[in-house]
């Protein structure tokens, strides 16, 4: 154990293929550089990052549900998940620790049906729309929540 926050940052389907998947949508970094990437900005602000993903719906509300214990704070991109899933919804608000939603792009400039978020009203706020920037944006914020003032 460290006495460091401990950041639970959570990809859901789909962006394993991140690099190959719609480039002009989604950027052509992989997950893996995106990790390495936390990981940088979680050293620099002191937070310890586990990194996490899962195509899987049940598997995802496993990990969330666990984070309970060993976390301090949730950034999520729950991919399509967000715009589906009741269960990913109430295992976040089973957690009571800081959520933070996050999207590489802006959904709402795309299809209606990305619009609404089941993790938007259980999350402190959300980032879309900056790509994996969006990654180093929500630890930054998420250090502000986890750190005694
Ligand atoms: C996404 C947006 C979702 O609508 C989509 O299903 C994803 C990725 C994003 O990061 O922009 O898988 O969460």
């Amino acid at each position: 154990m460290t006495d460091r926050p401990d950041i639970l940052v959570l990809n859901g389907p789909n962006l394993n293929m991140l690099g190959v998947r719609e480039p002009t949508i989604y950027g052509h970094l992989t997950l893996a550089d995106i990790e390495e990437m936390c990981m940088e900005r979680g050293e620099a602000l002191n937070l310890a990052i586990d990194f996490r993903q899962s195509n899987f719906e049940g598997e995802l509300v496993s990990i969330i549900q666990k984070a309970r214990d060993d976390h301090d704070g949730i950034v999520i991109n729950a991919g399509a998940y967000t715009h589906t899933s009741v269960a990913i919804h109430d295992s976040l608000a089973l957690t009571d620790l800081p959520v933070i939603e996050l999207h590489l792009s802006n959904v709402f400039k795309r299809e209606s049906f990305r619009h609404h978020s089941y993790i938007s009203d259980v999350a402190v706020g959300s980032i879309c729309g900056f790509g994996a920037k969006g990654y180093a944006l929500a630890l930054e914020a998420m250090a502000d929540l986890v750190t005694d003032a």
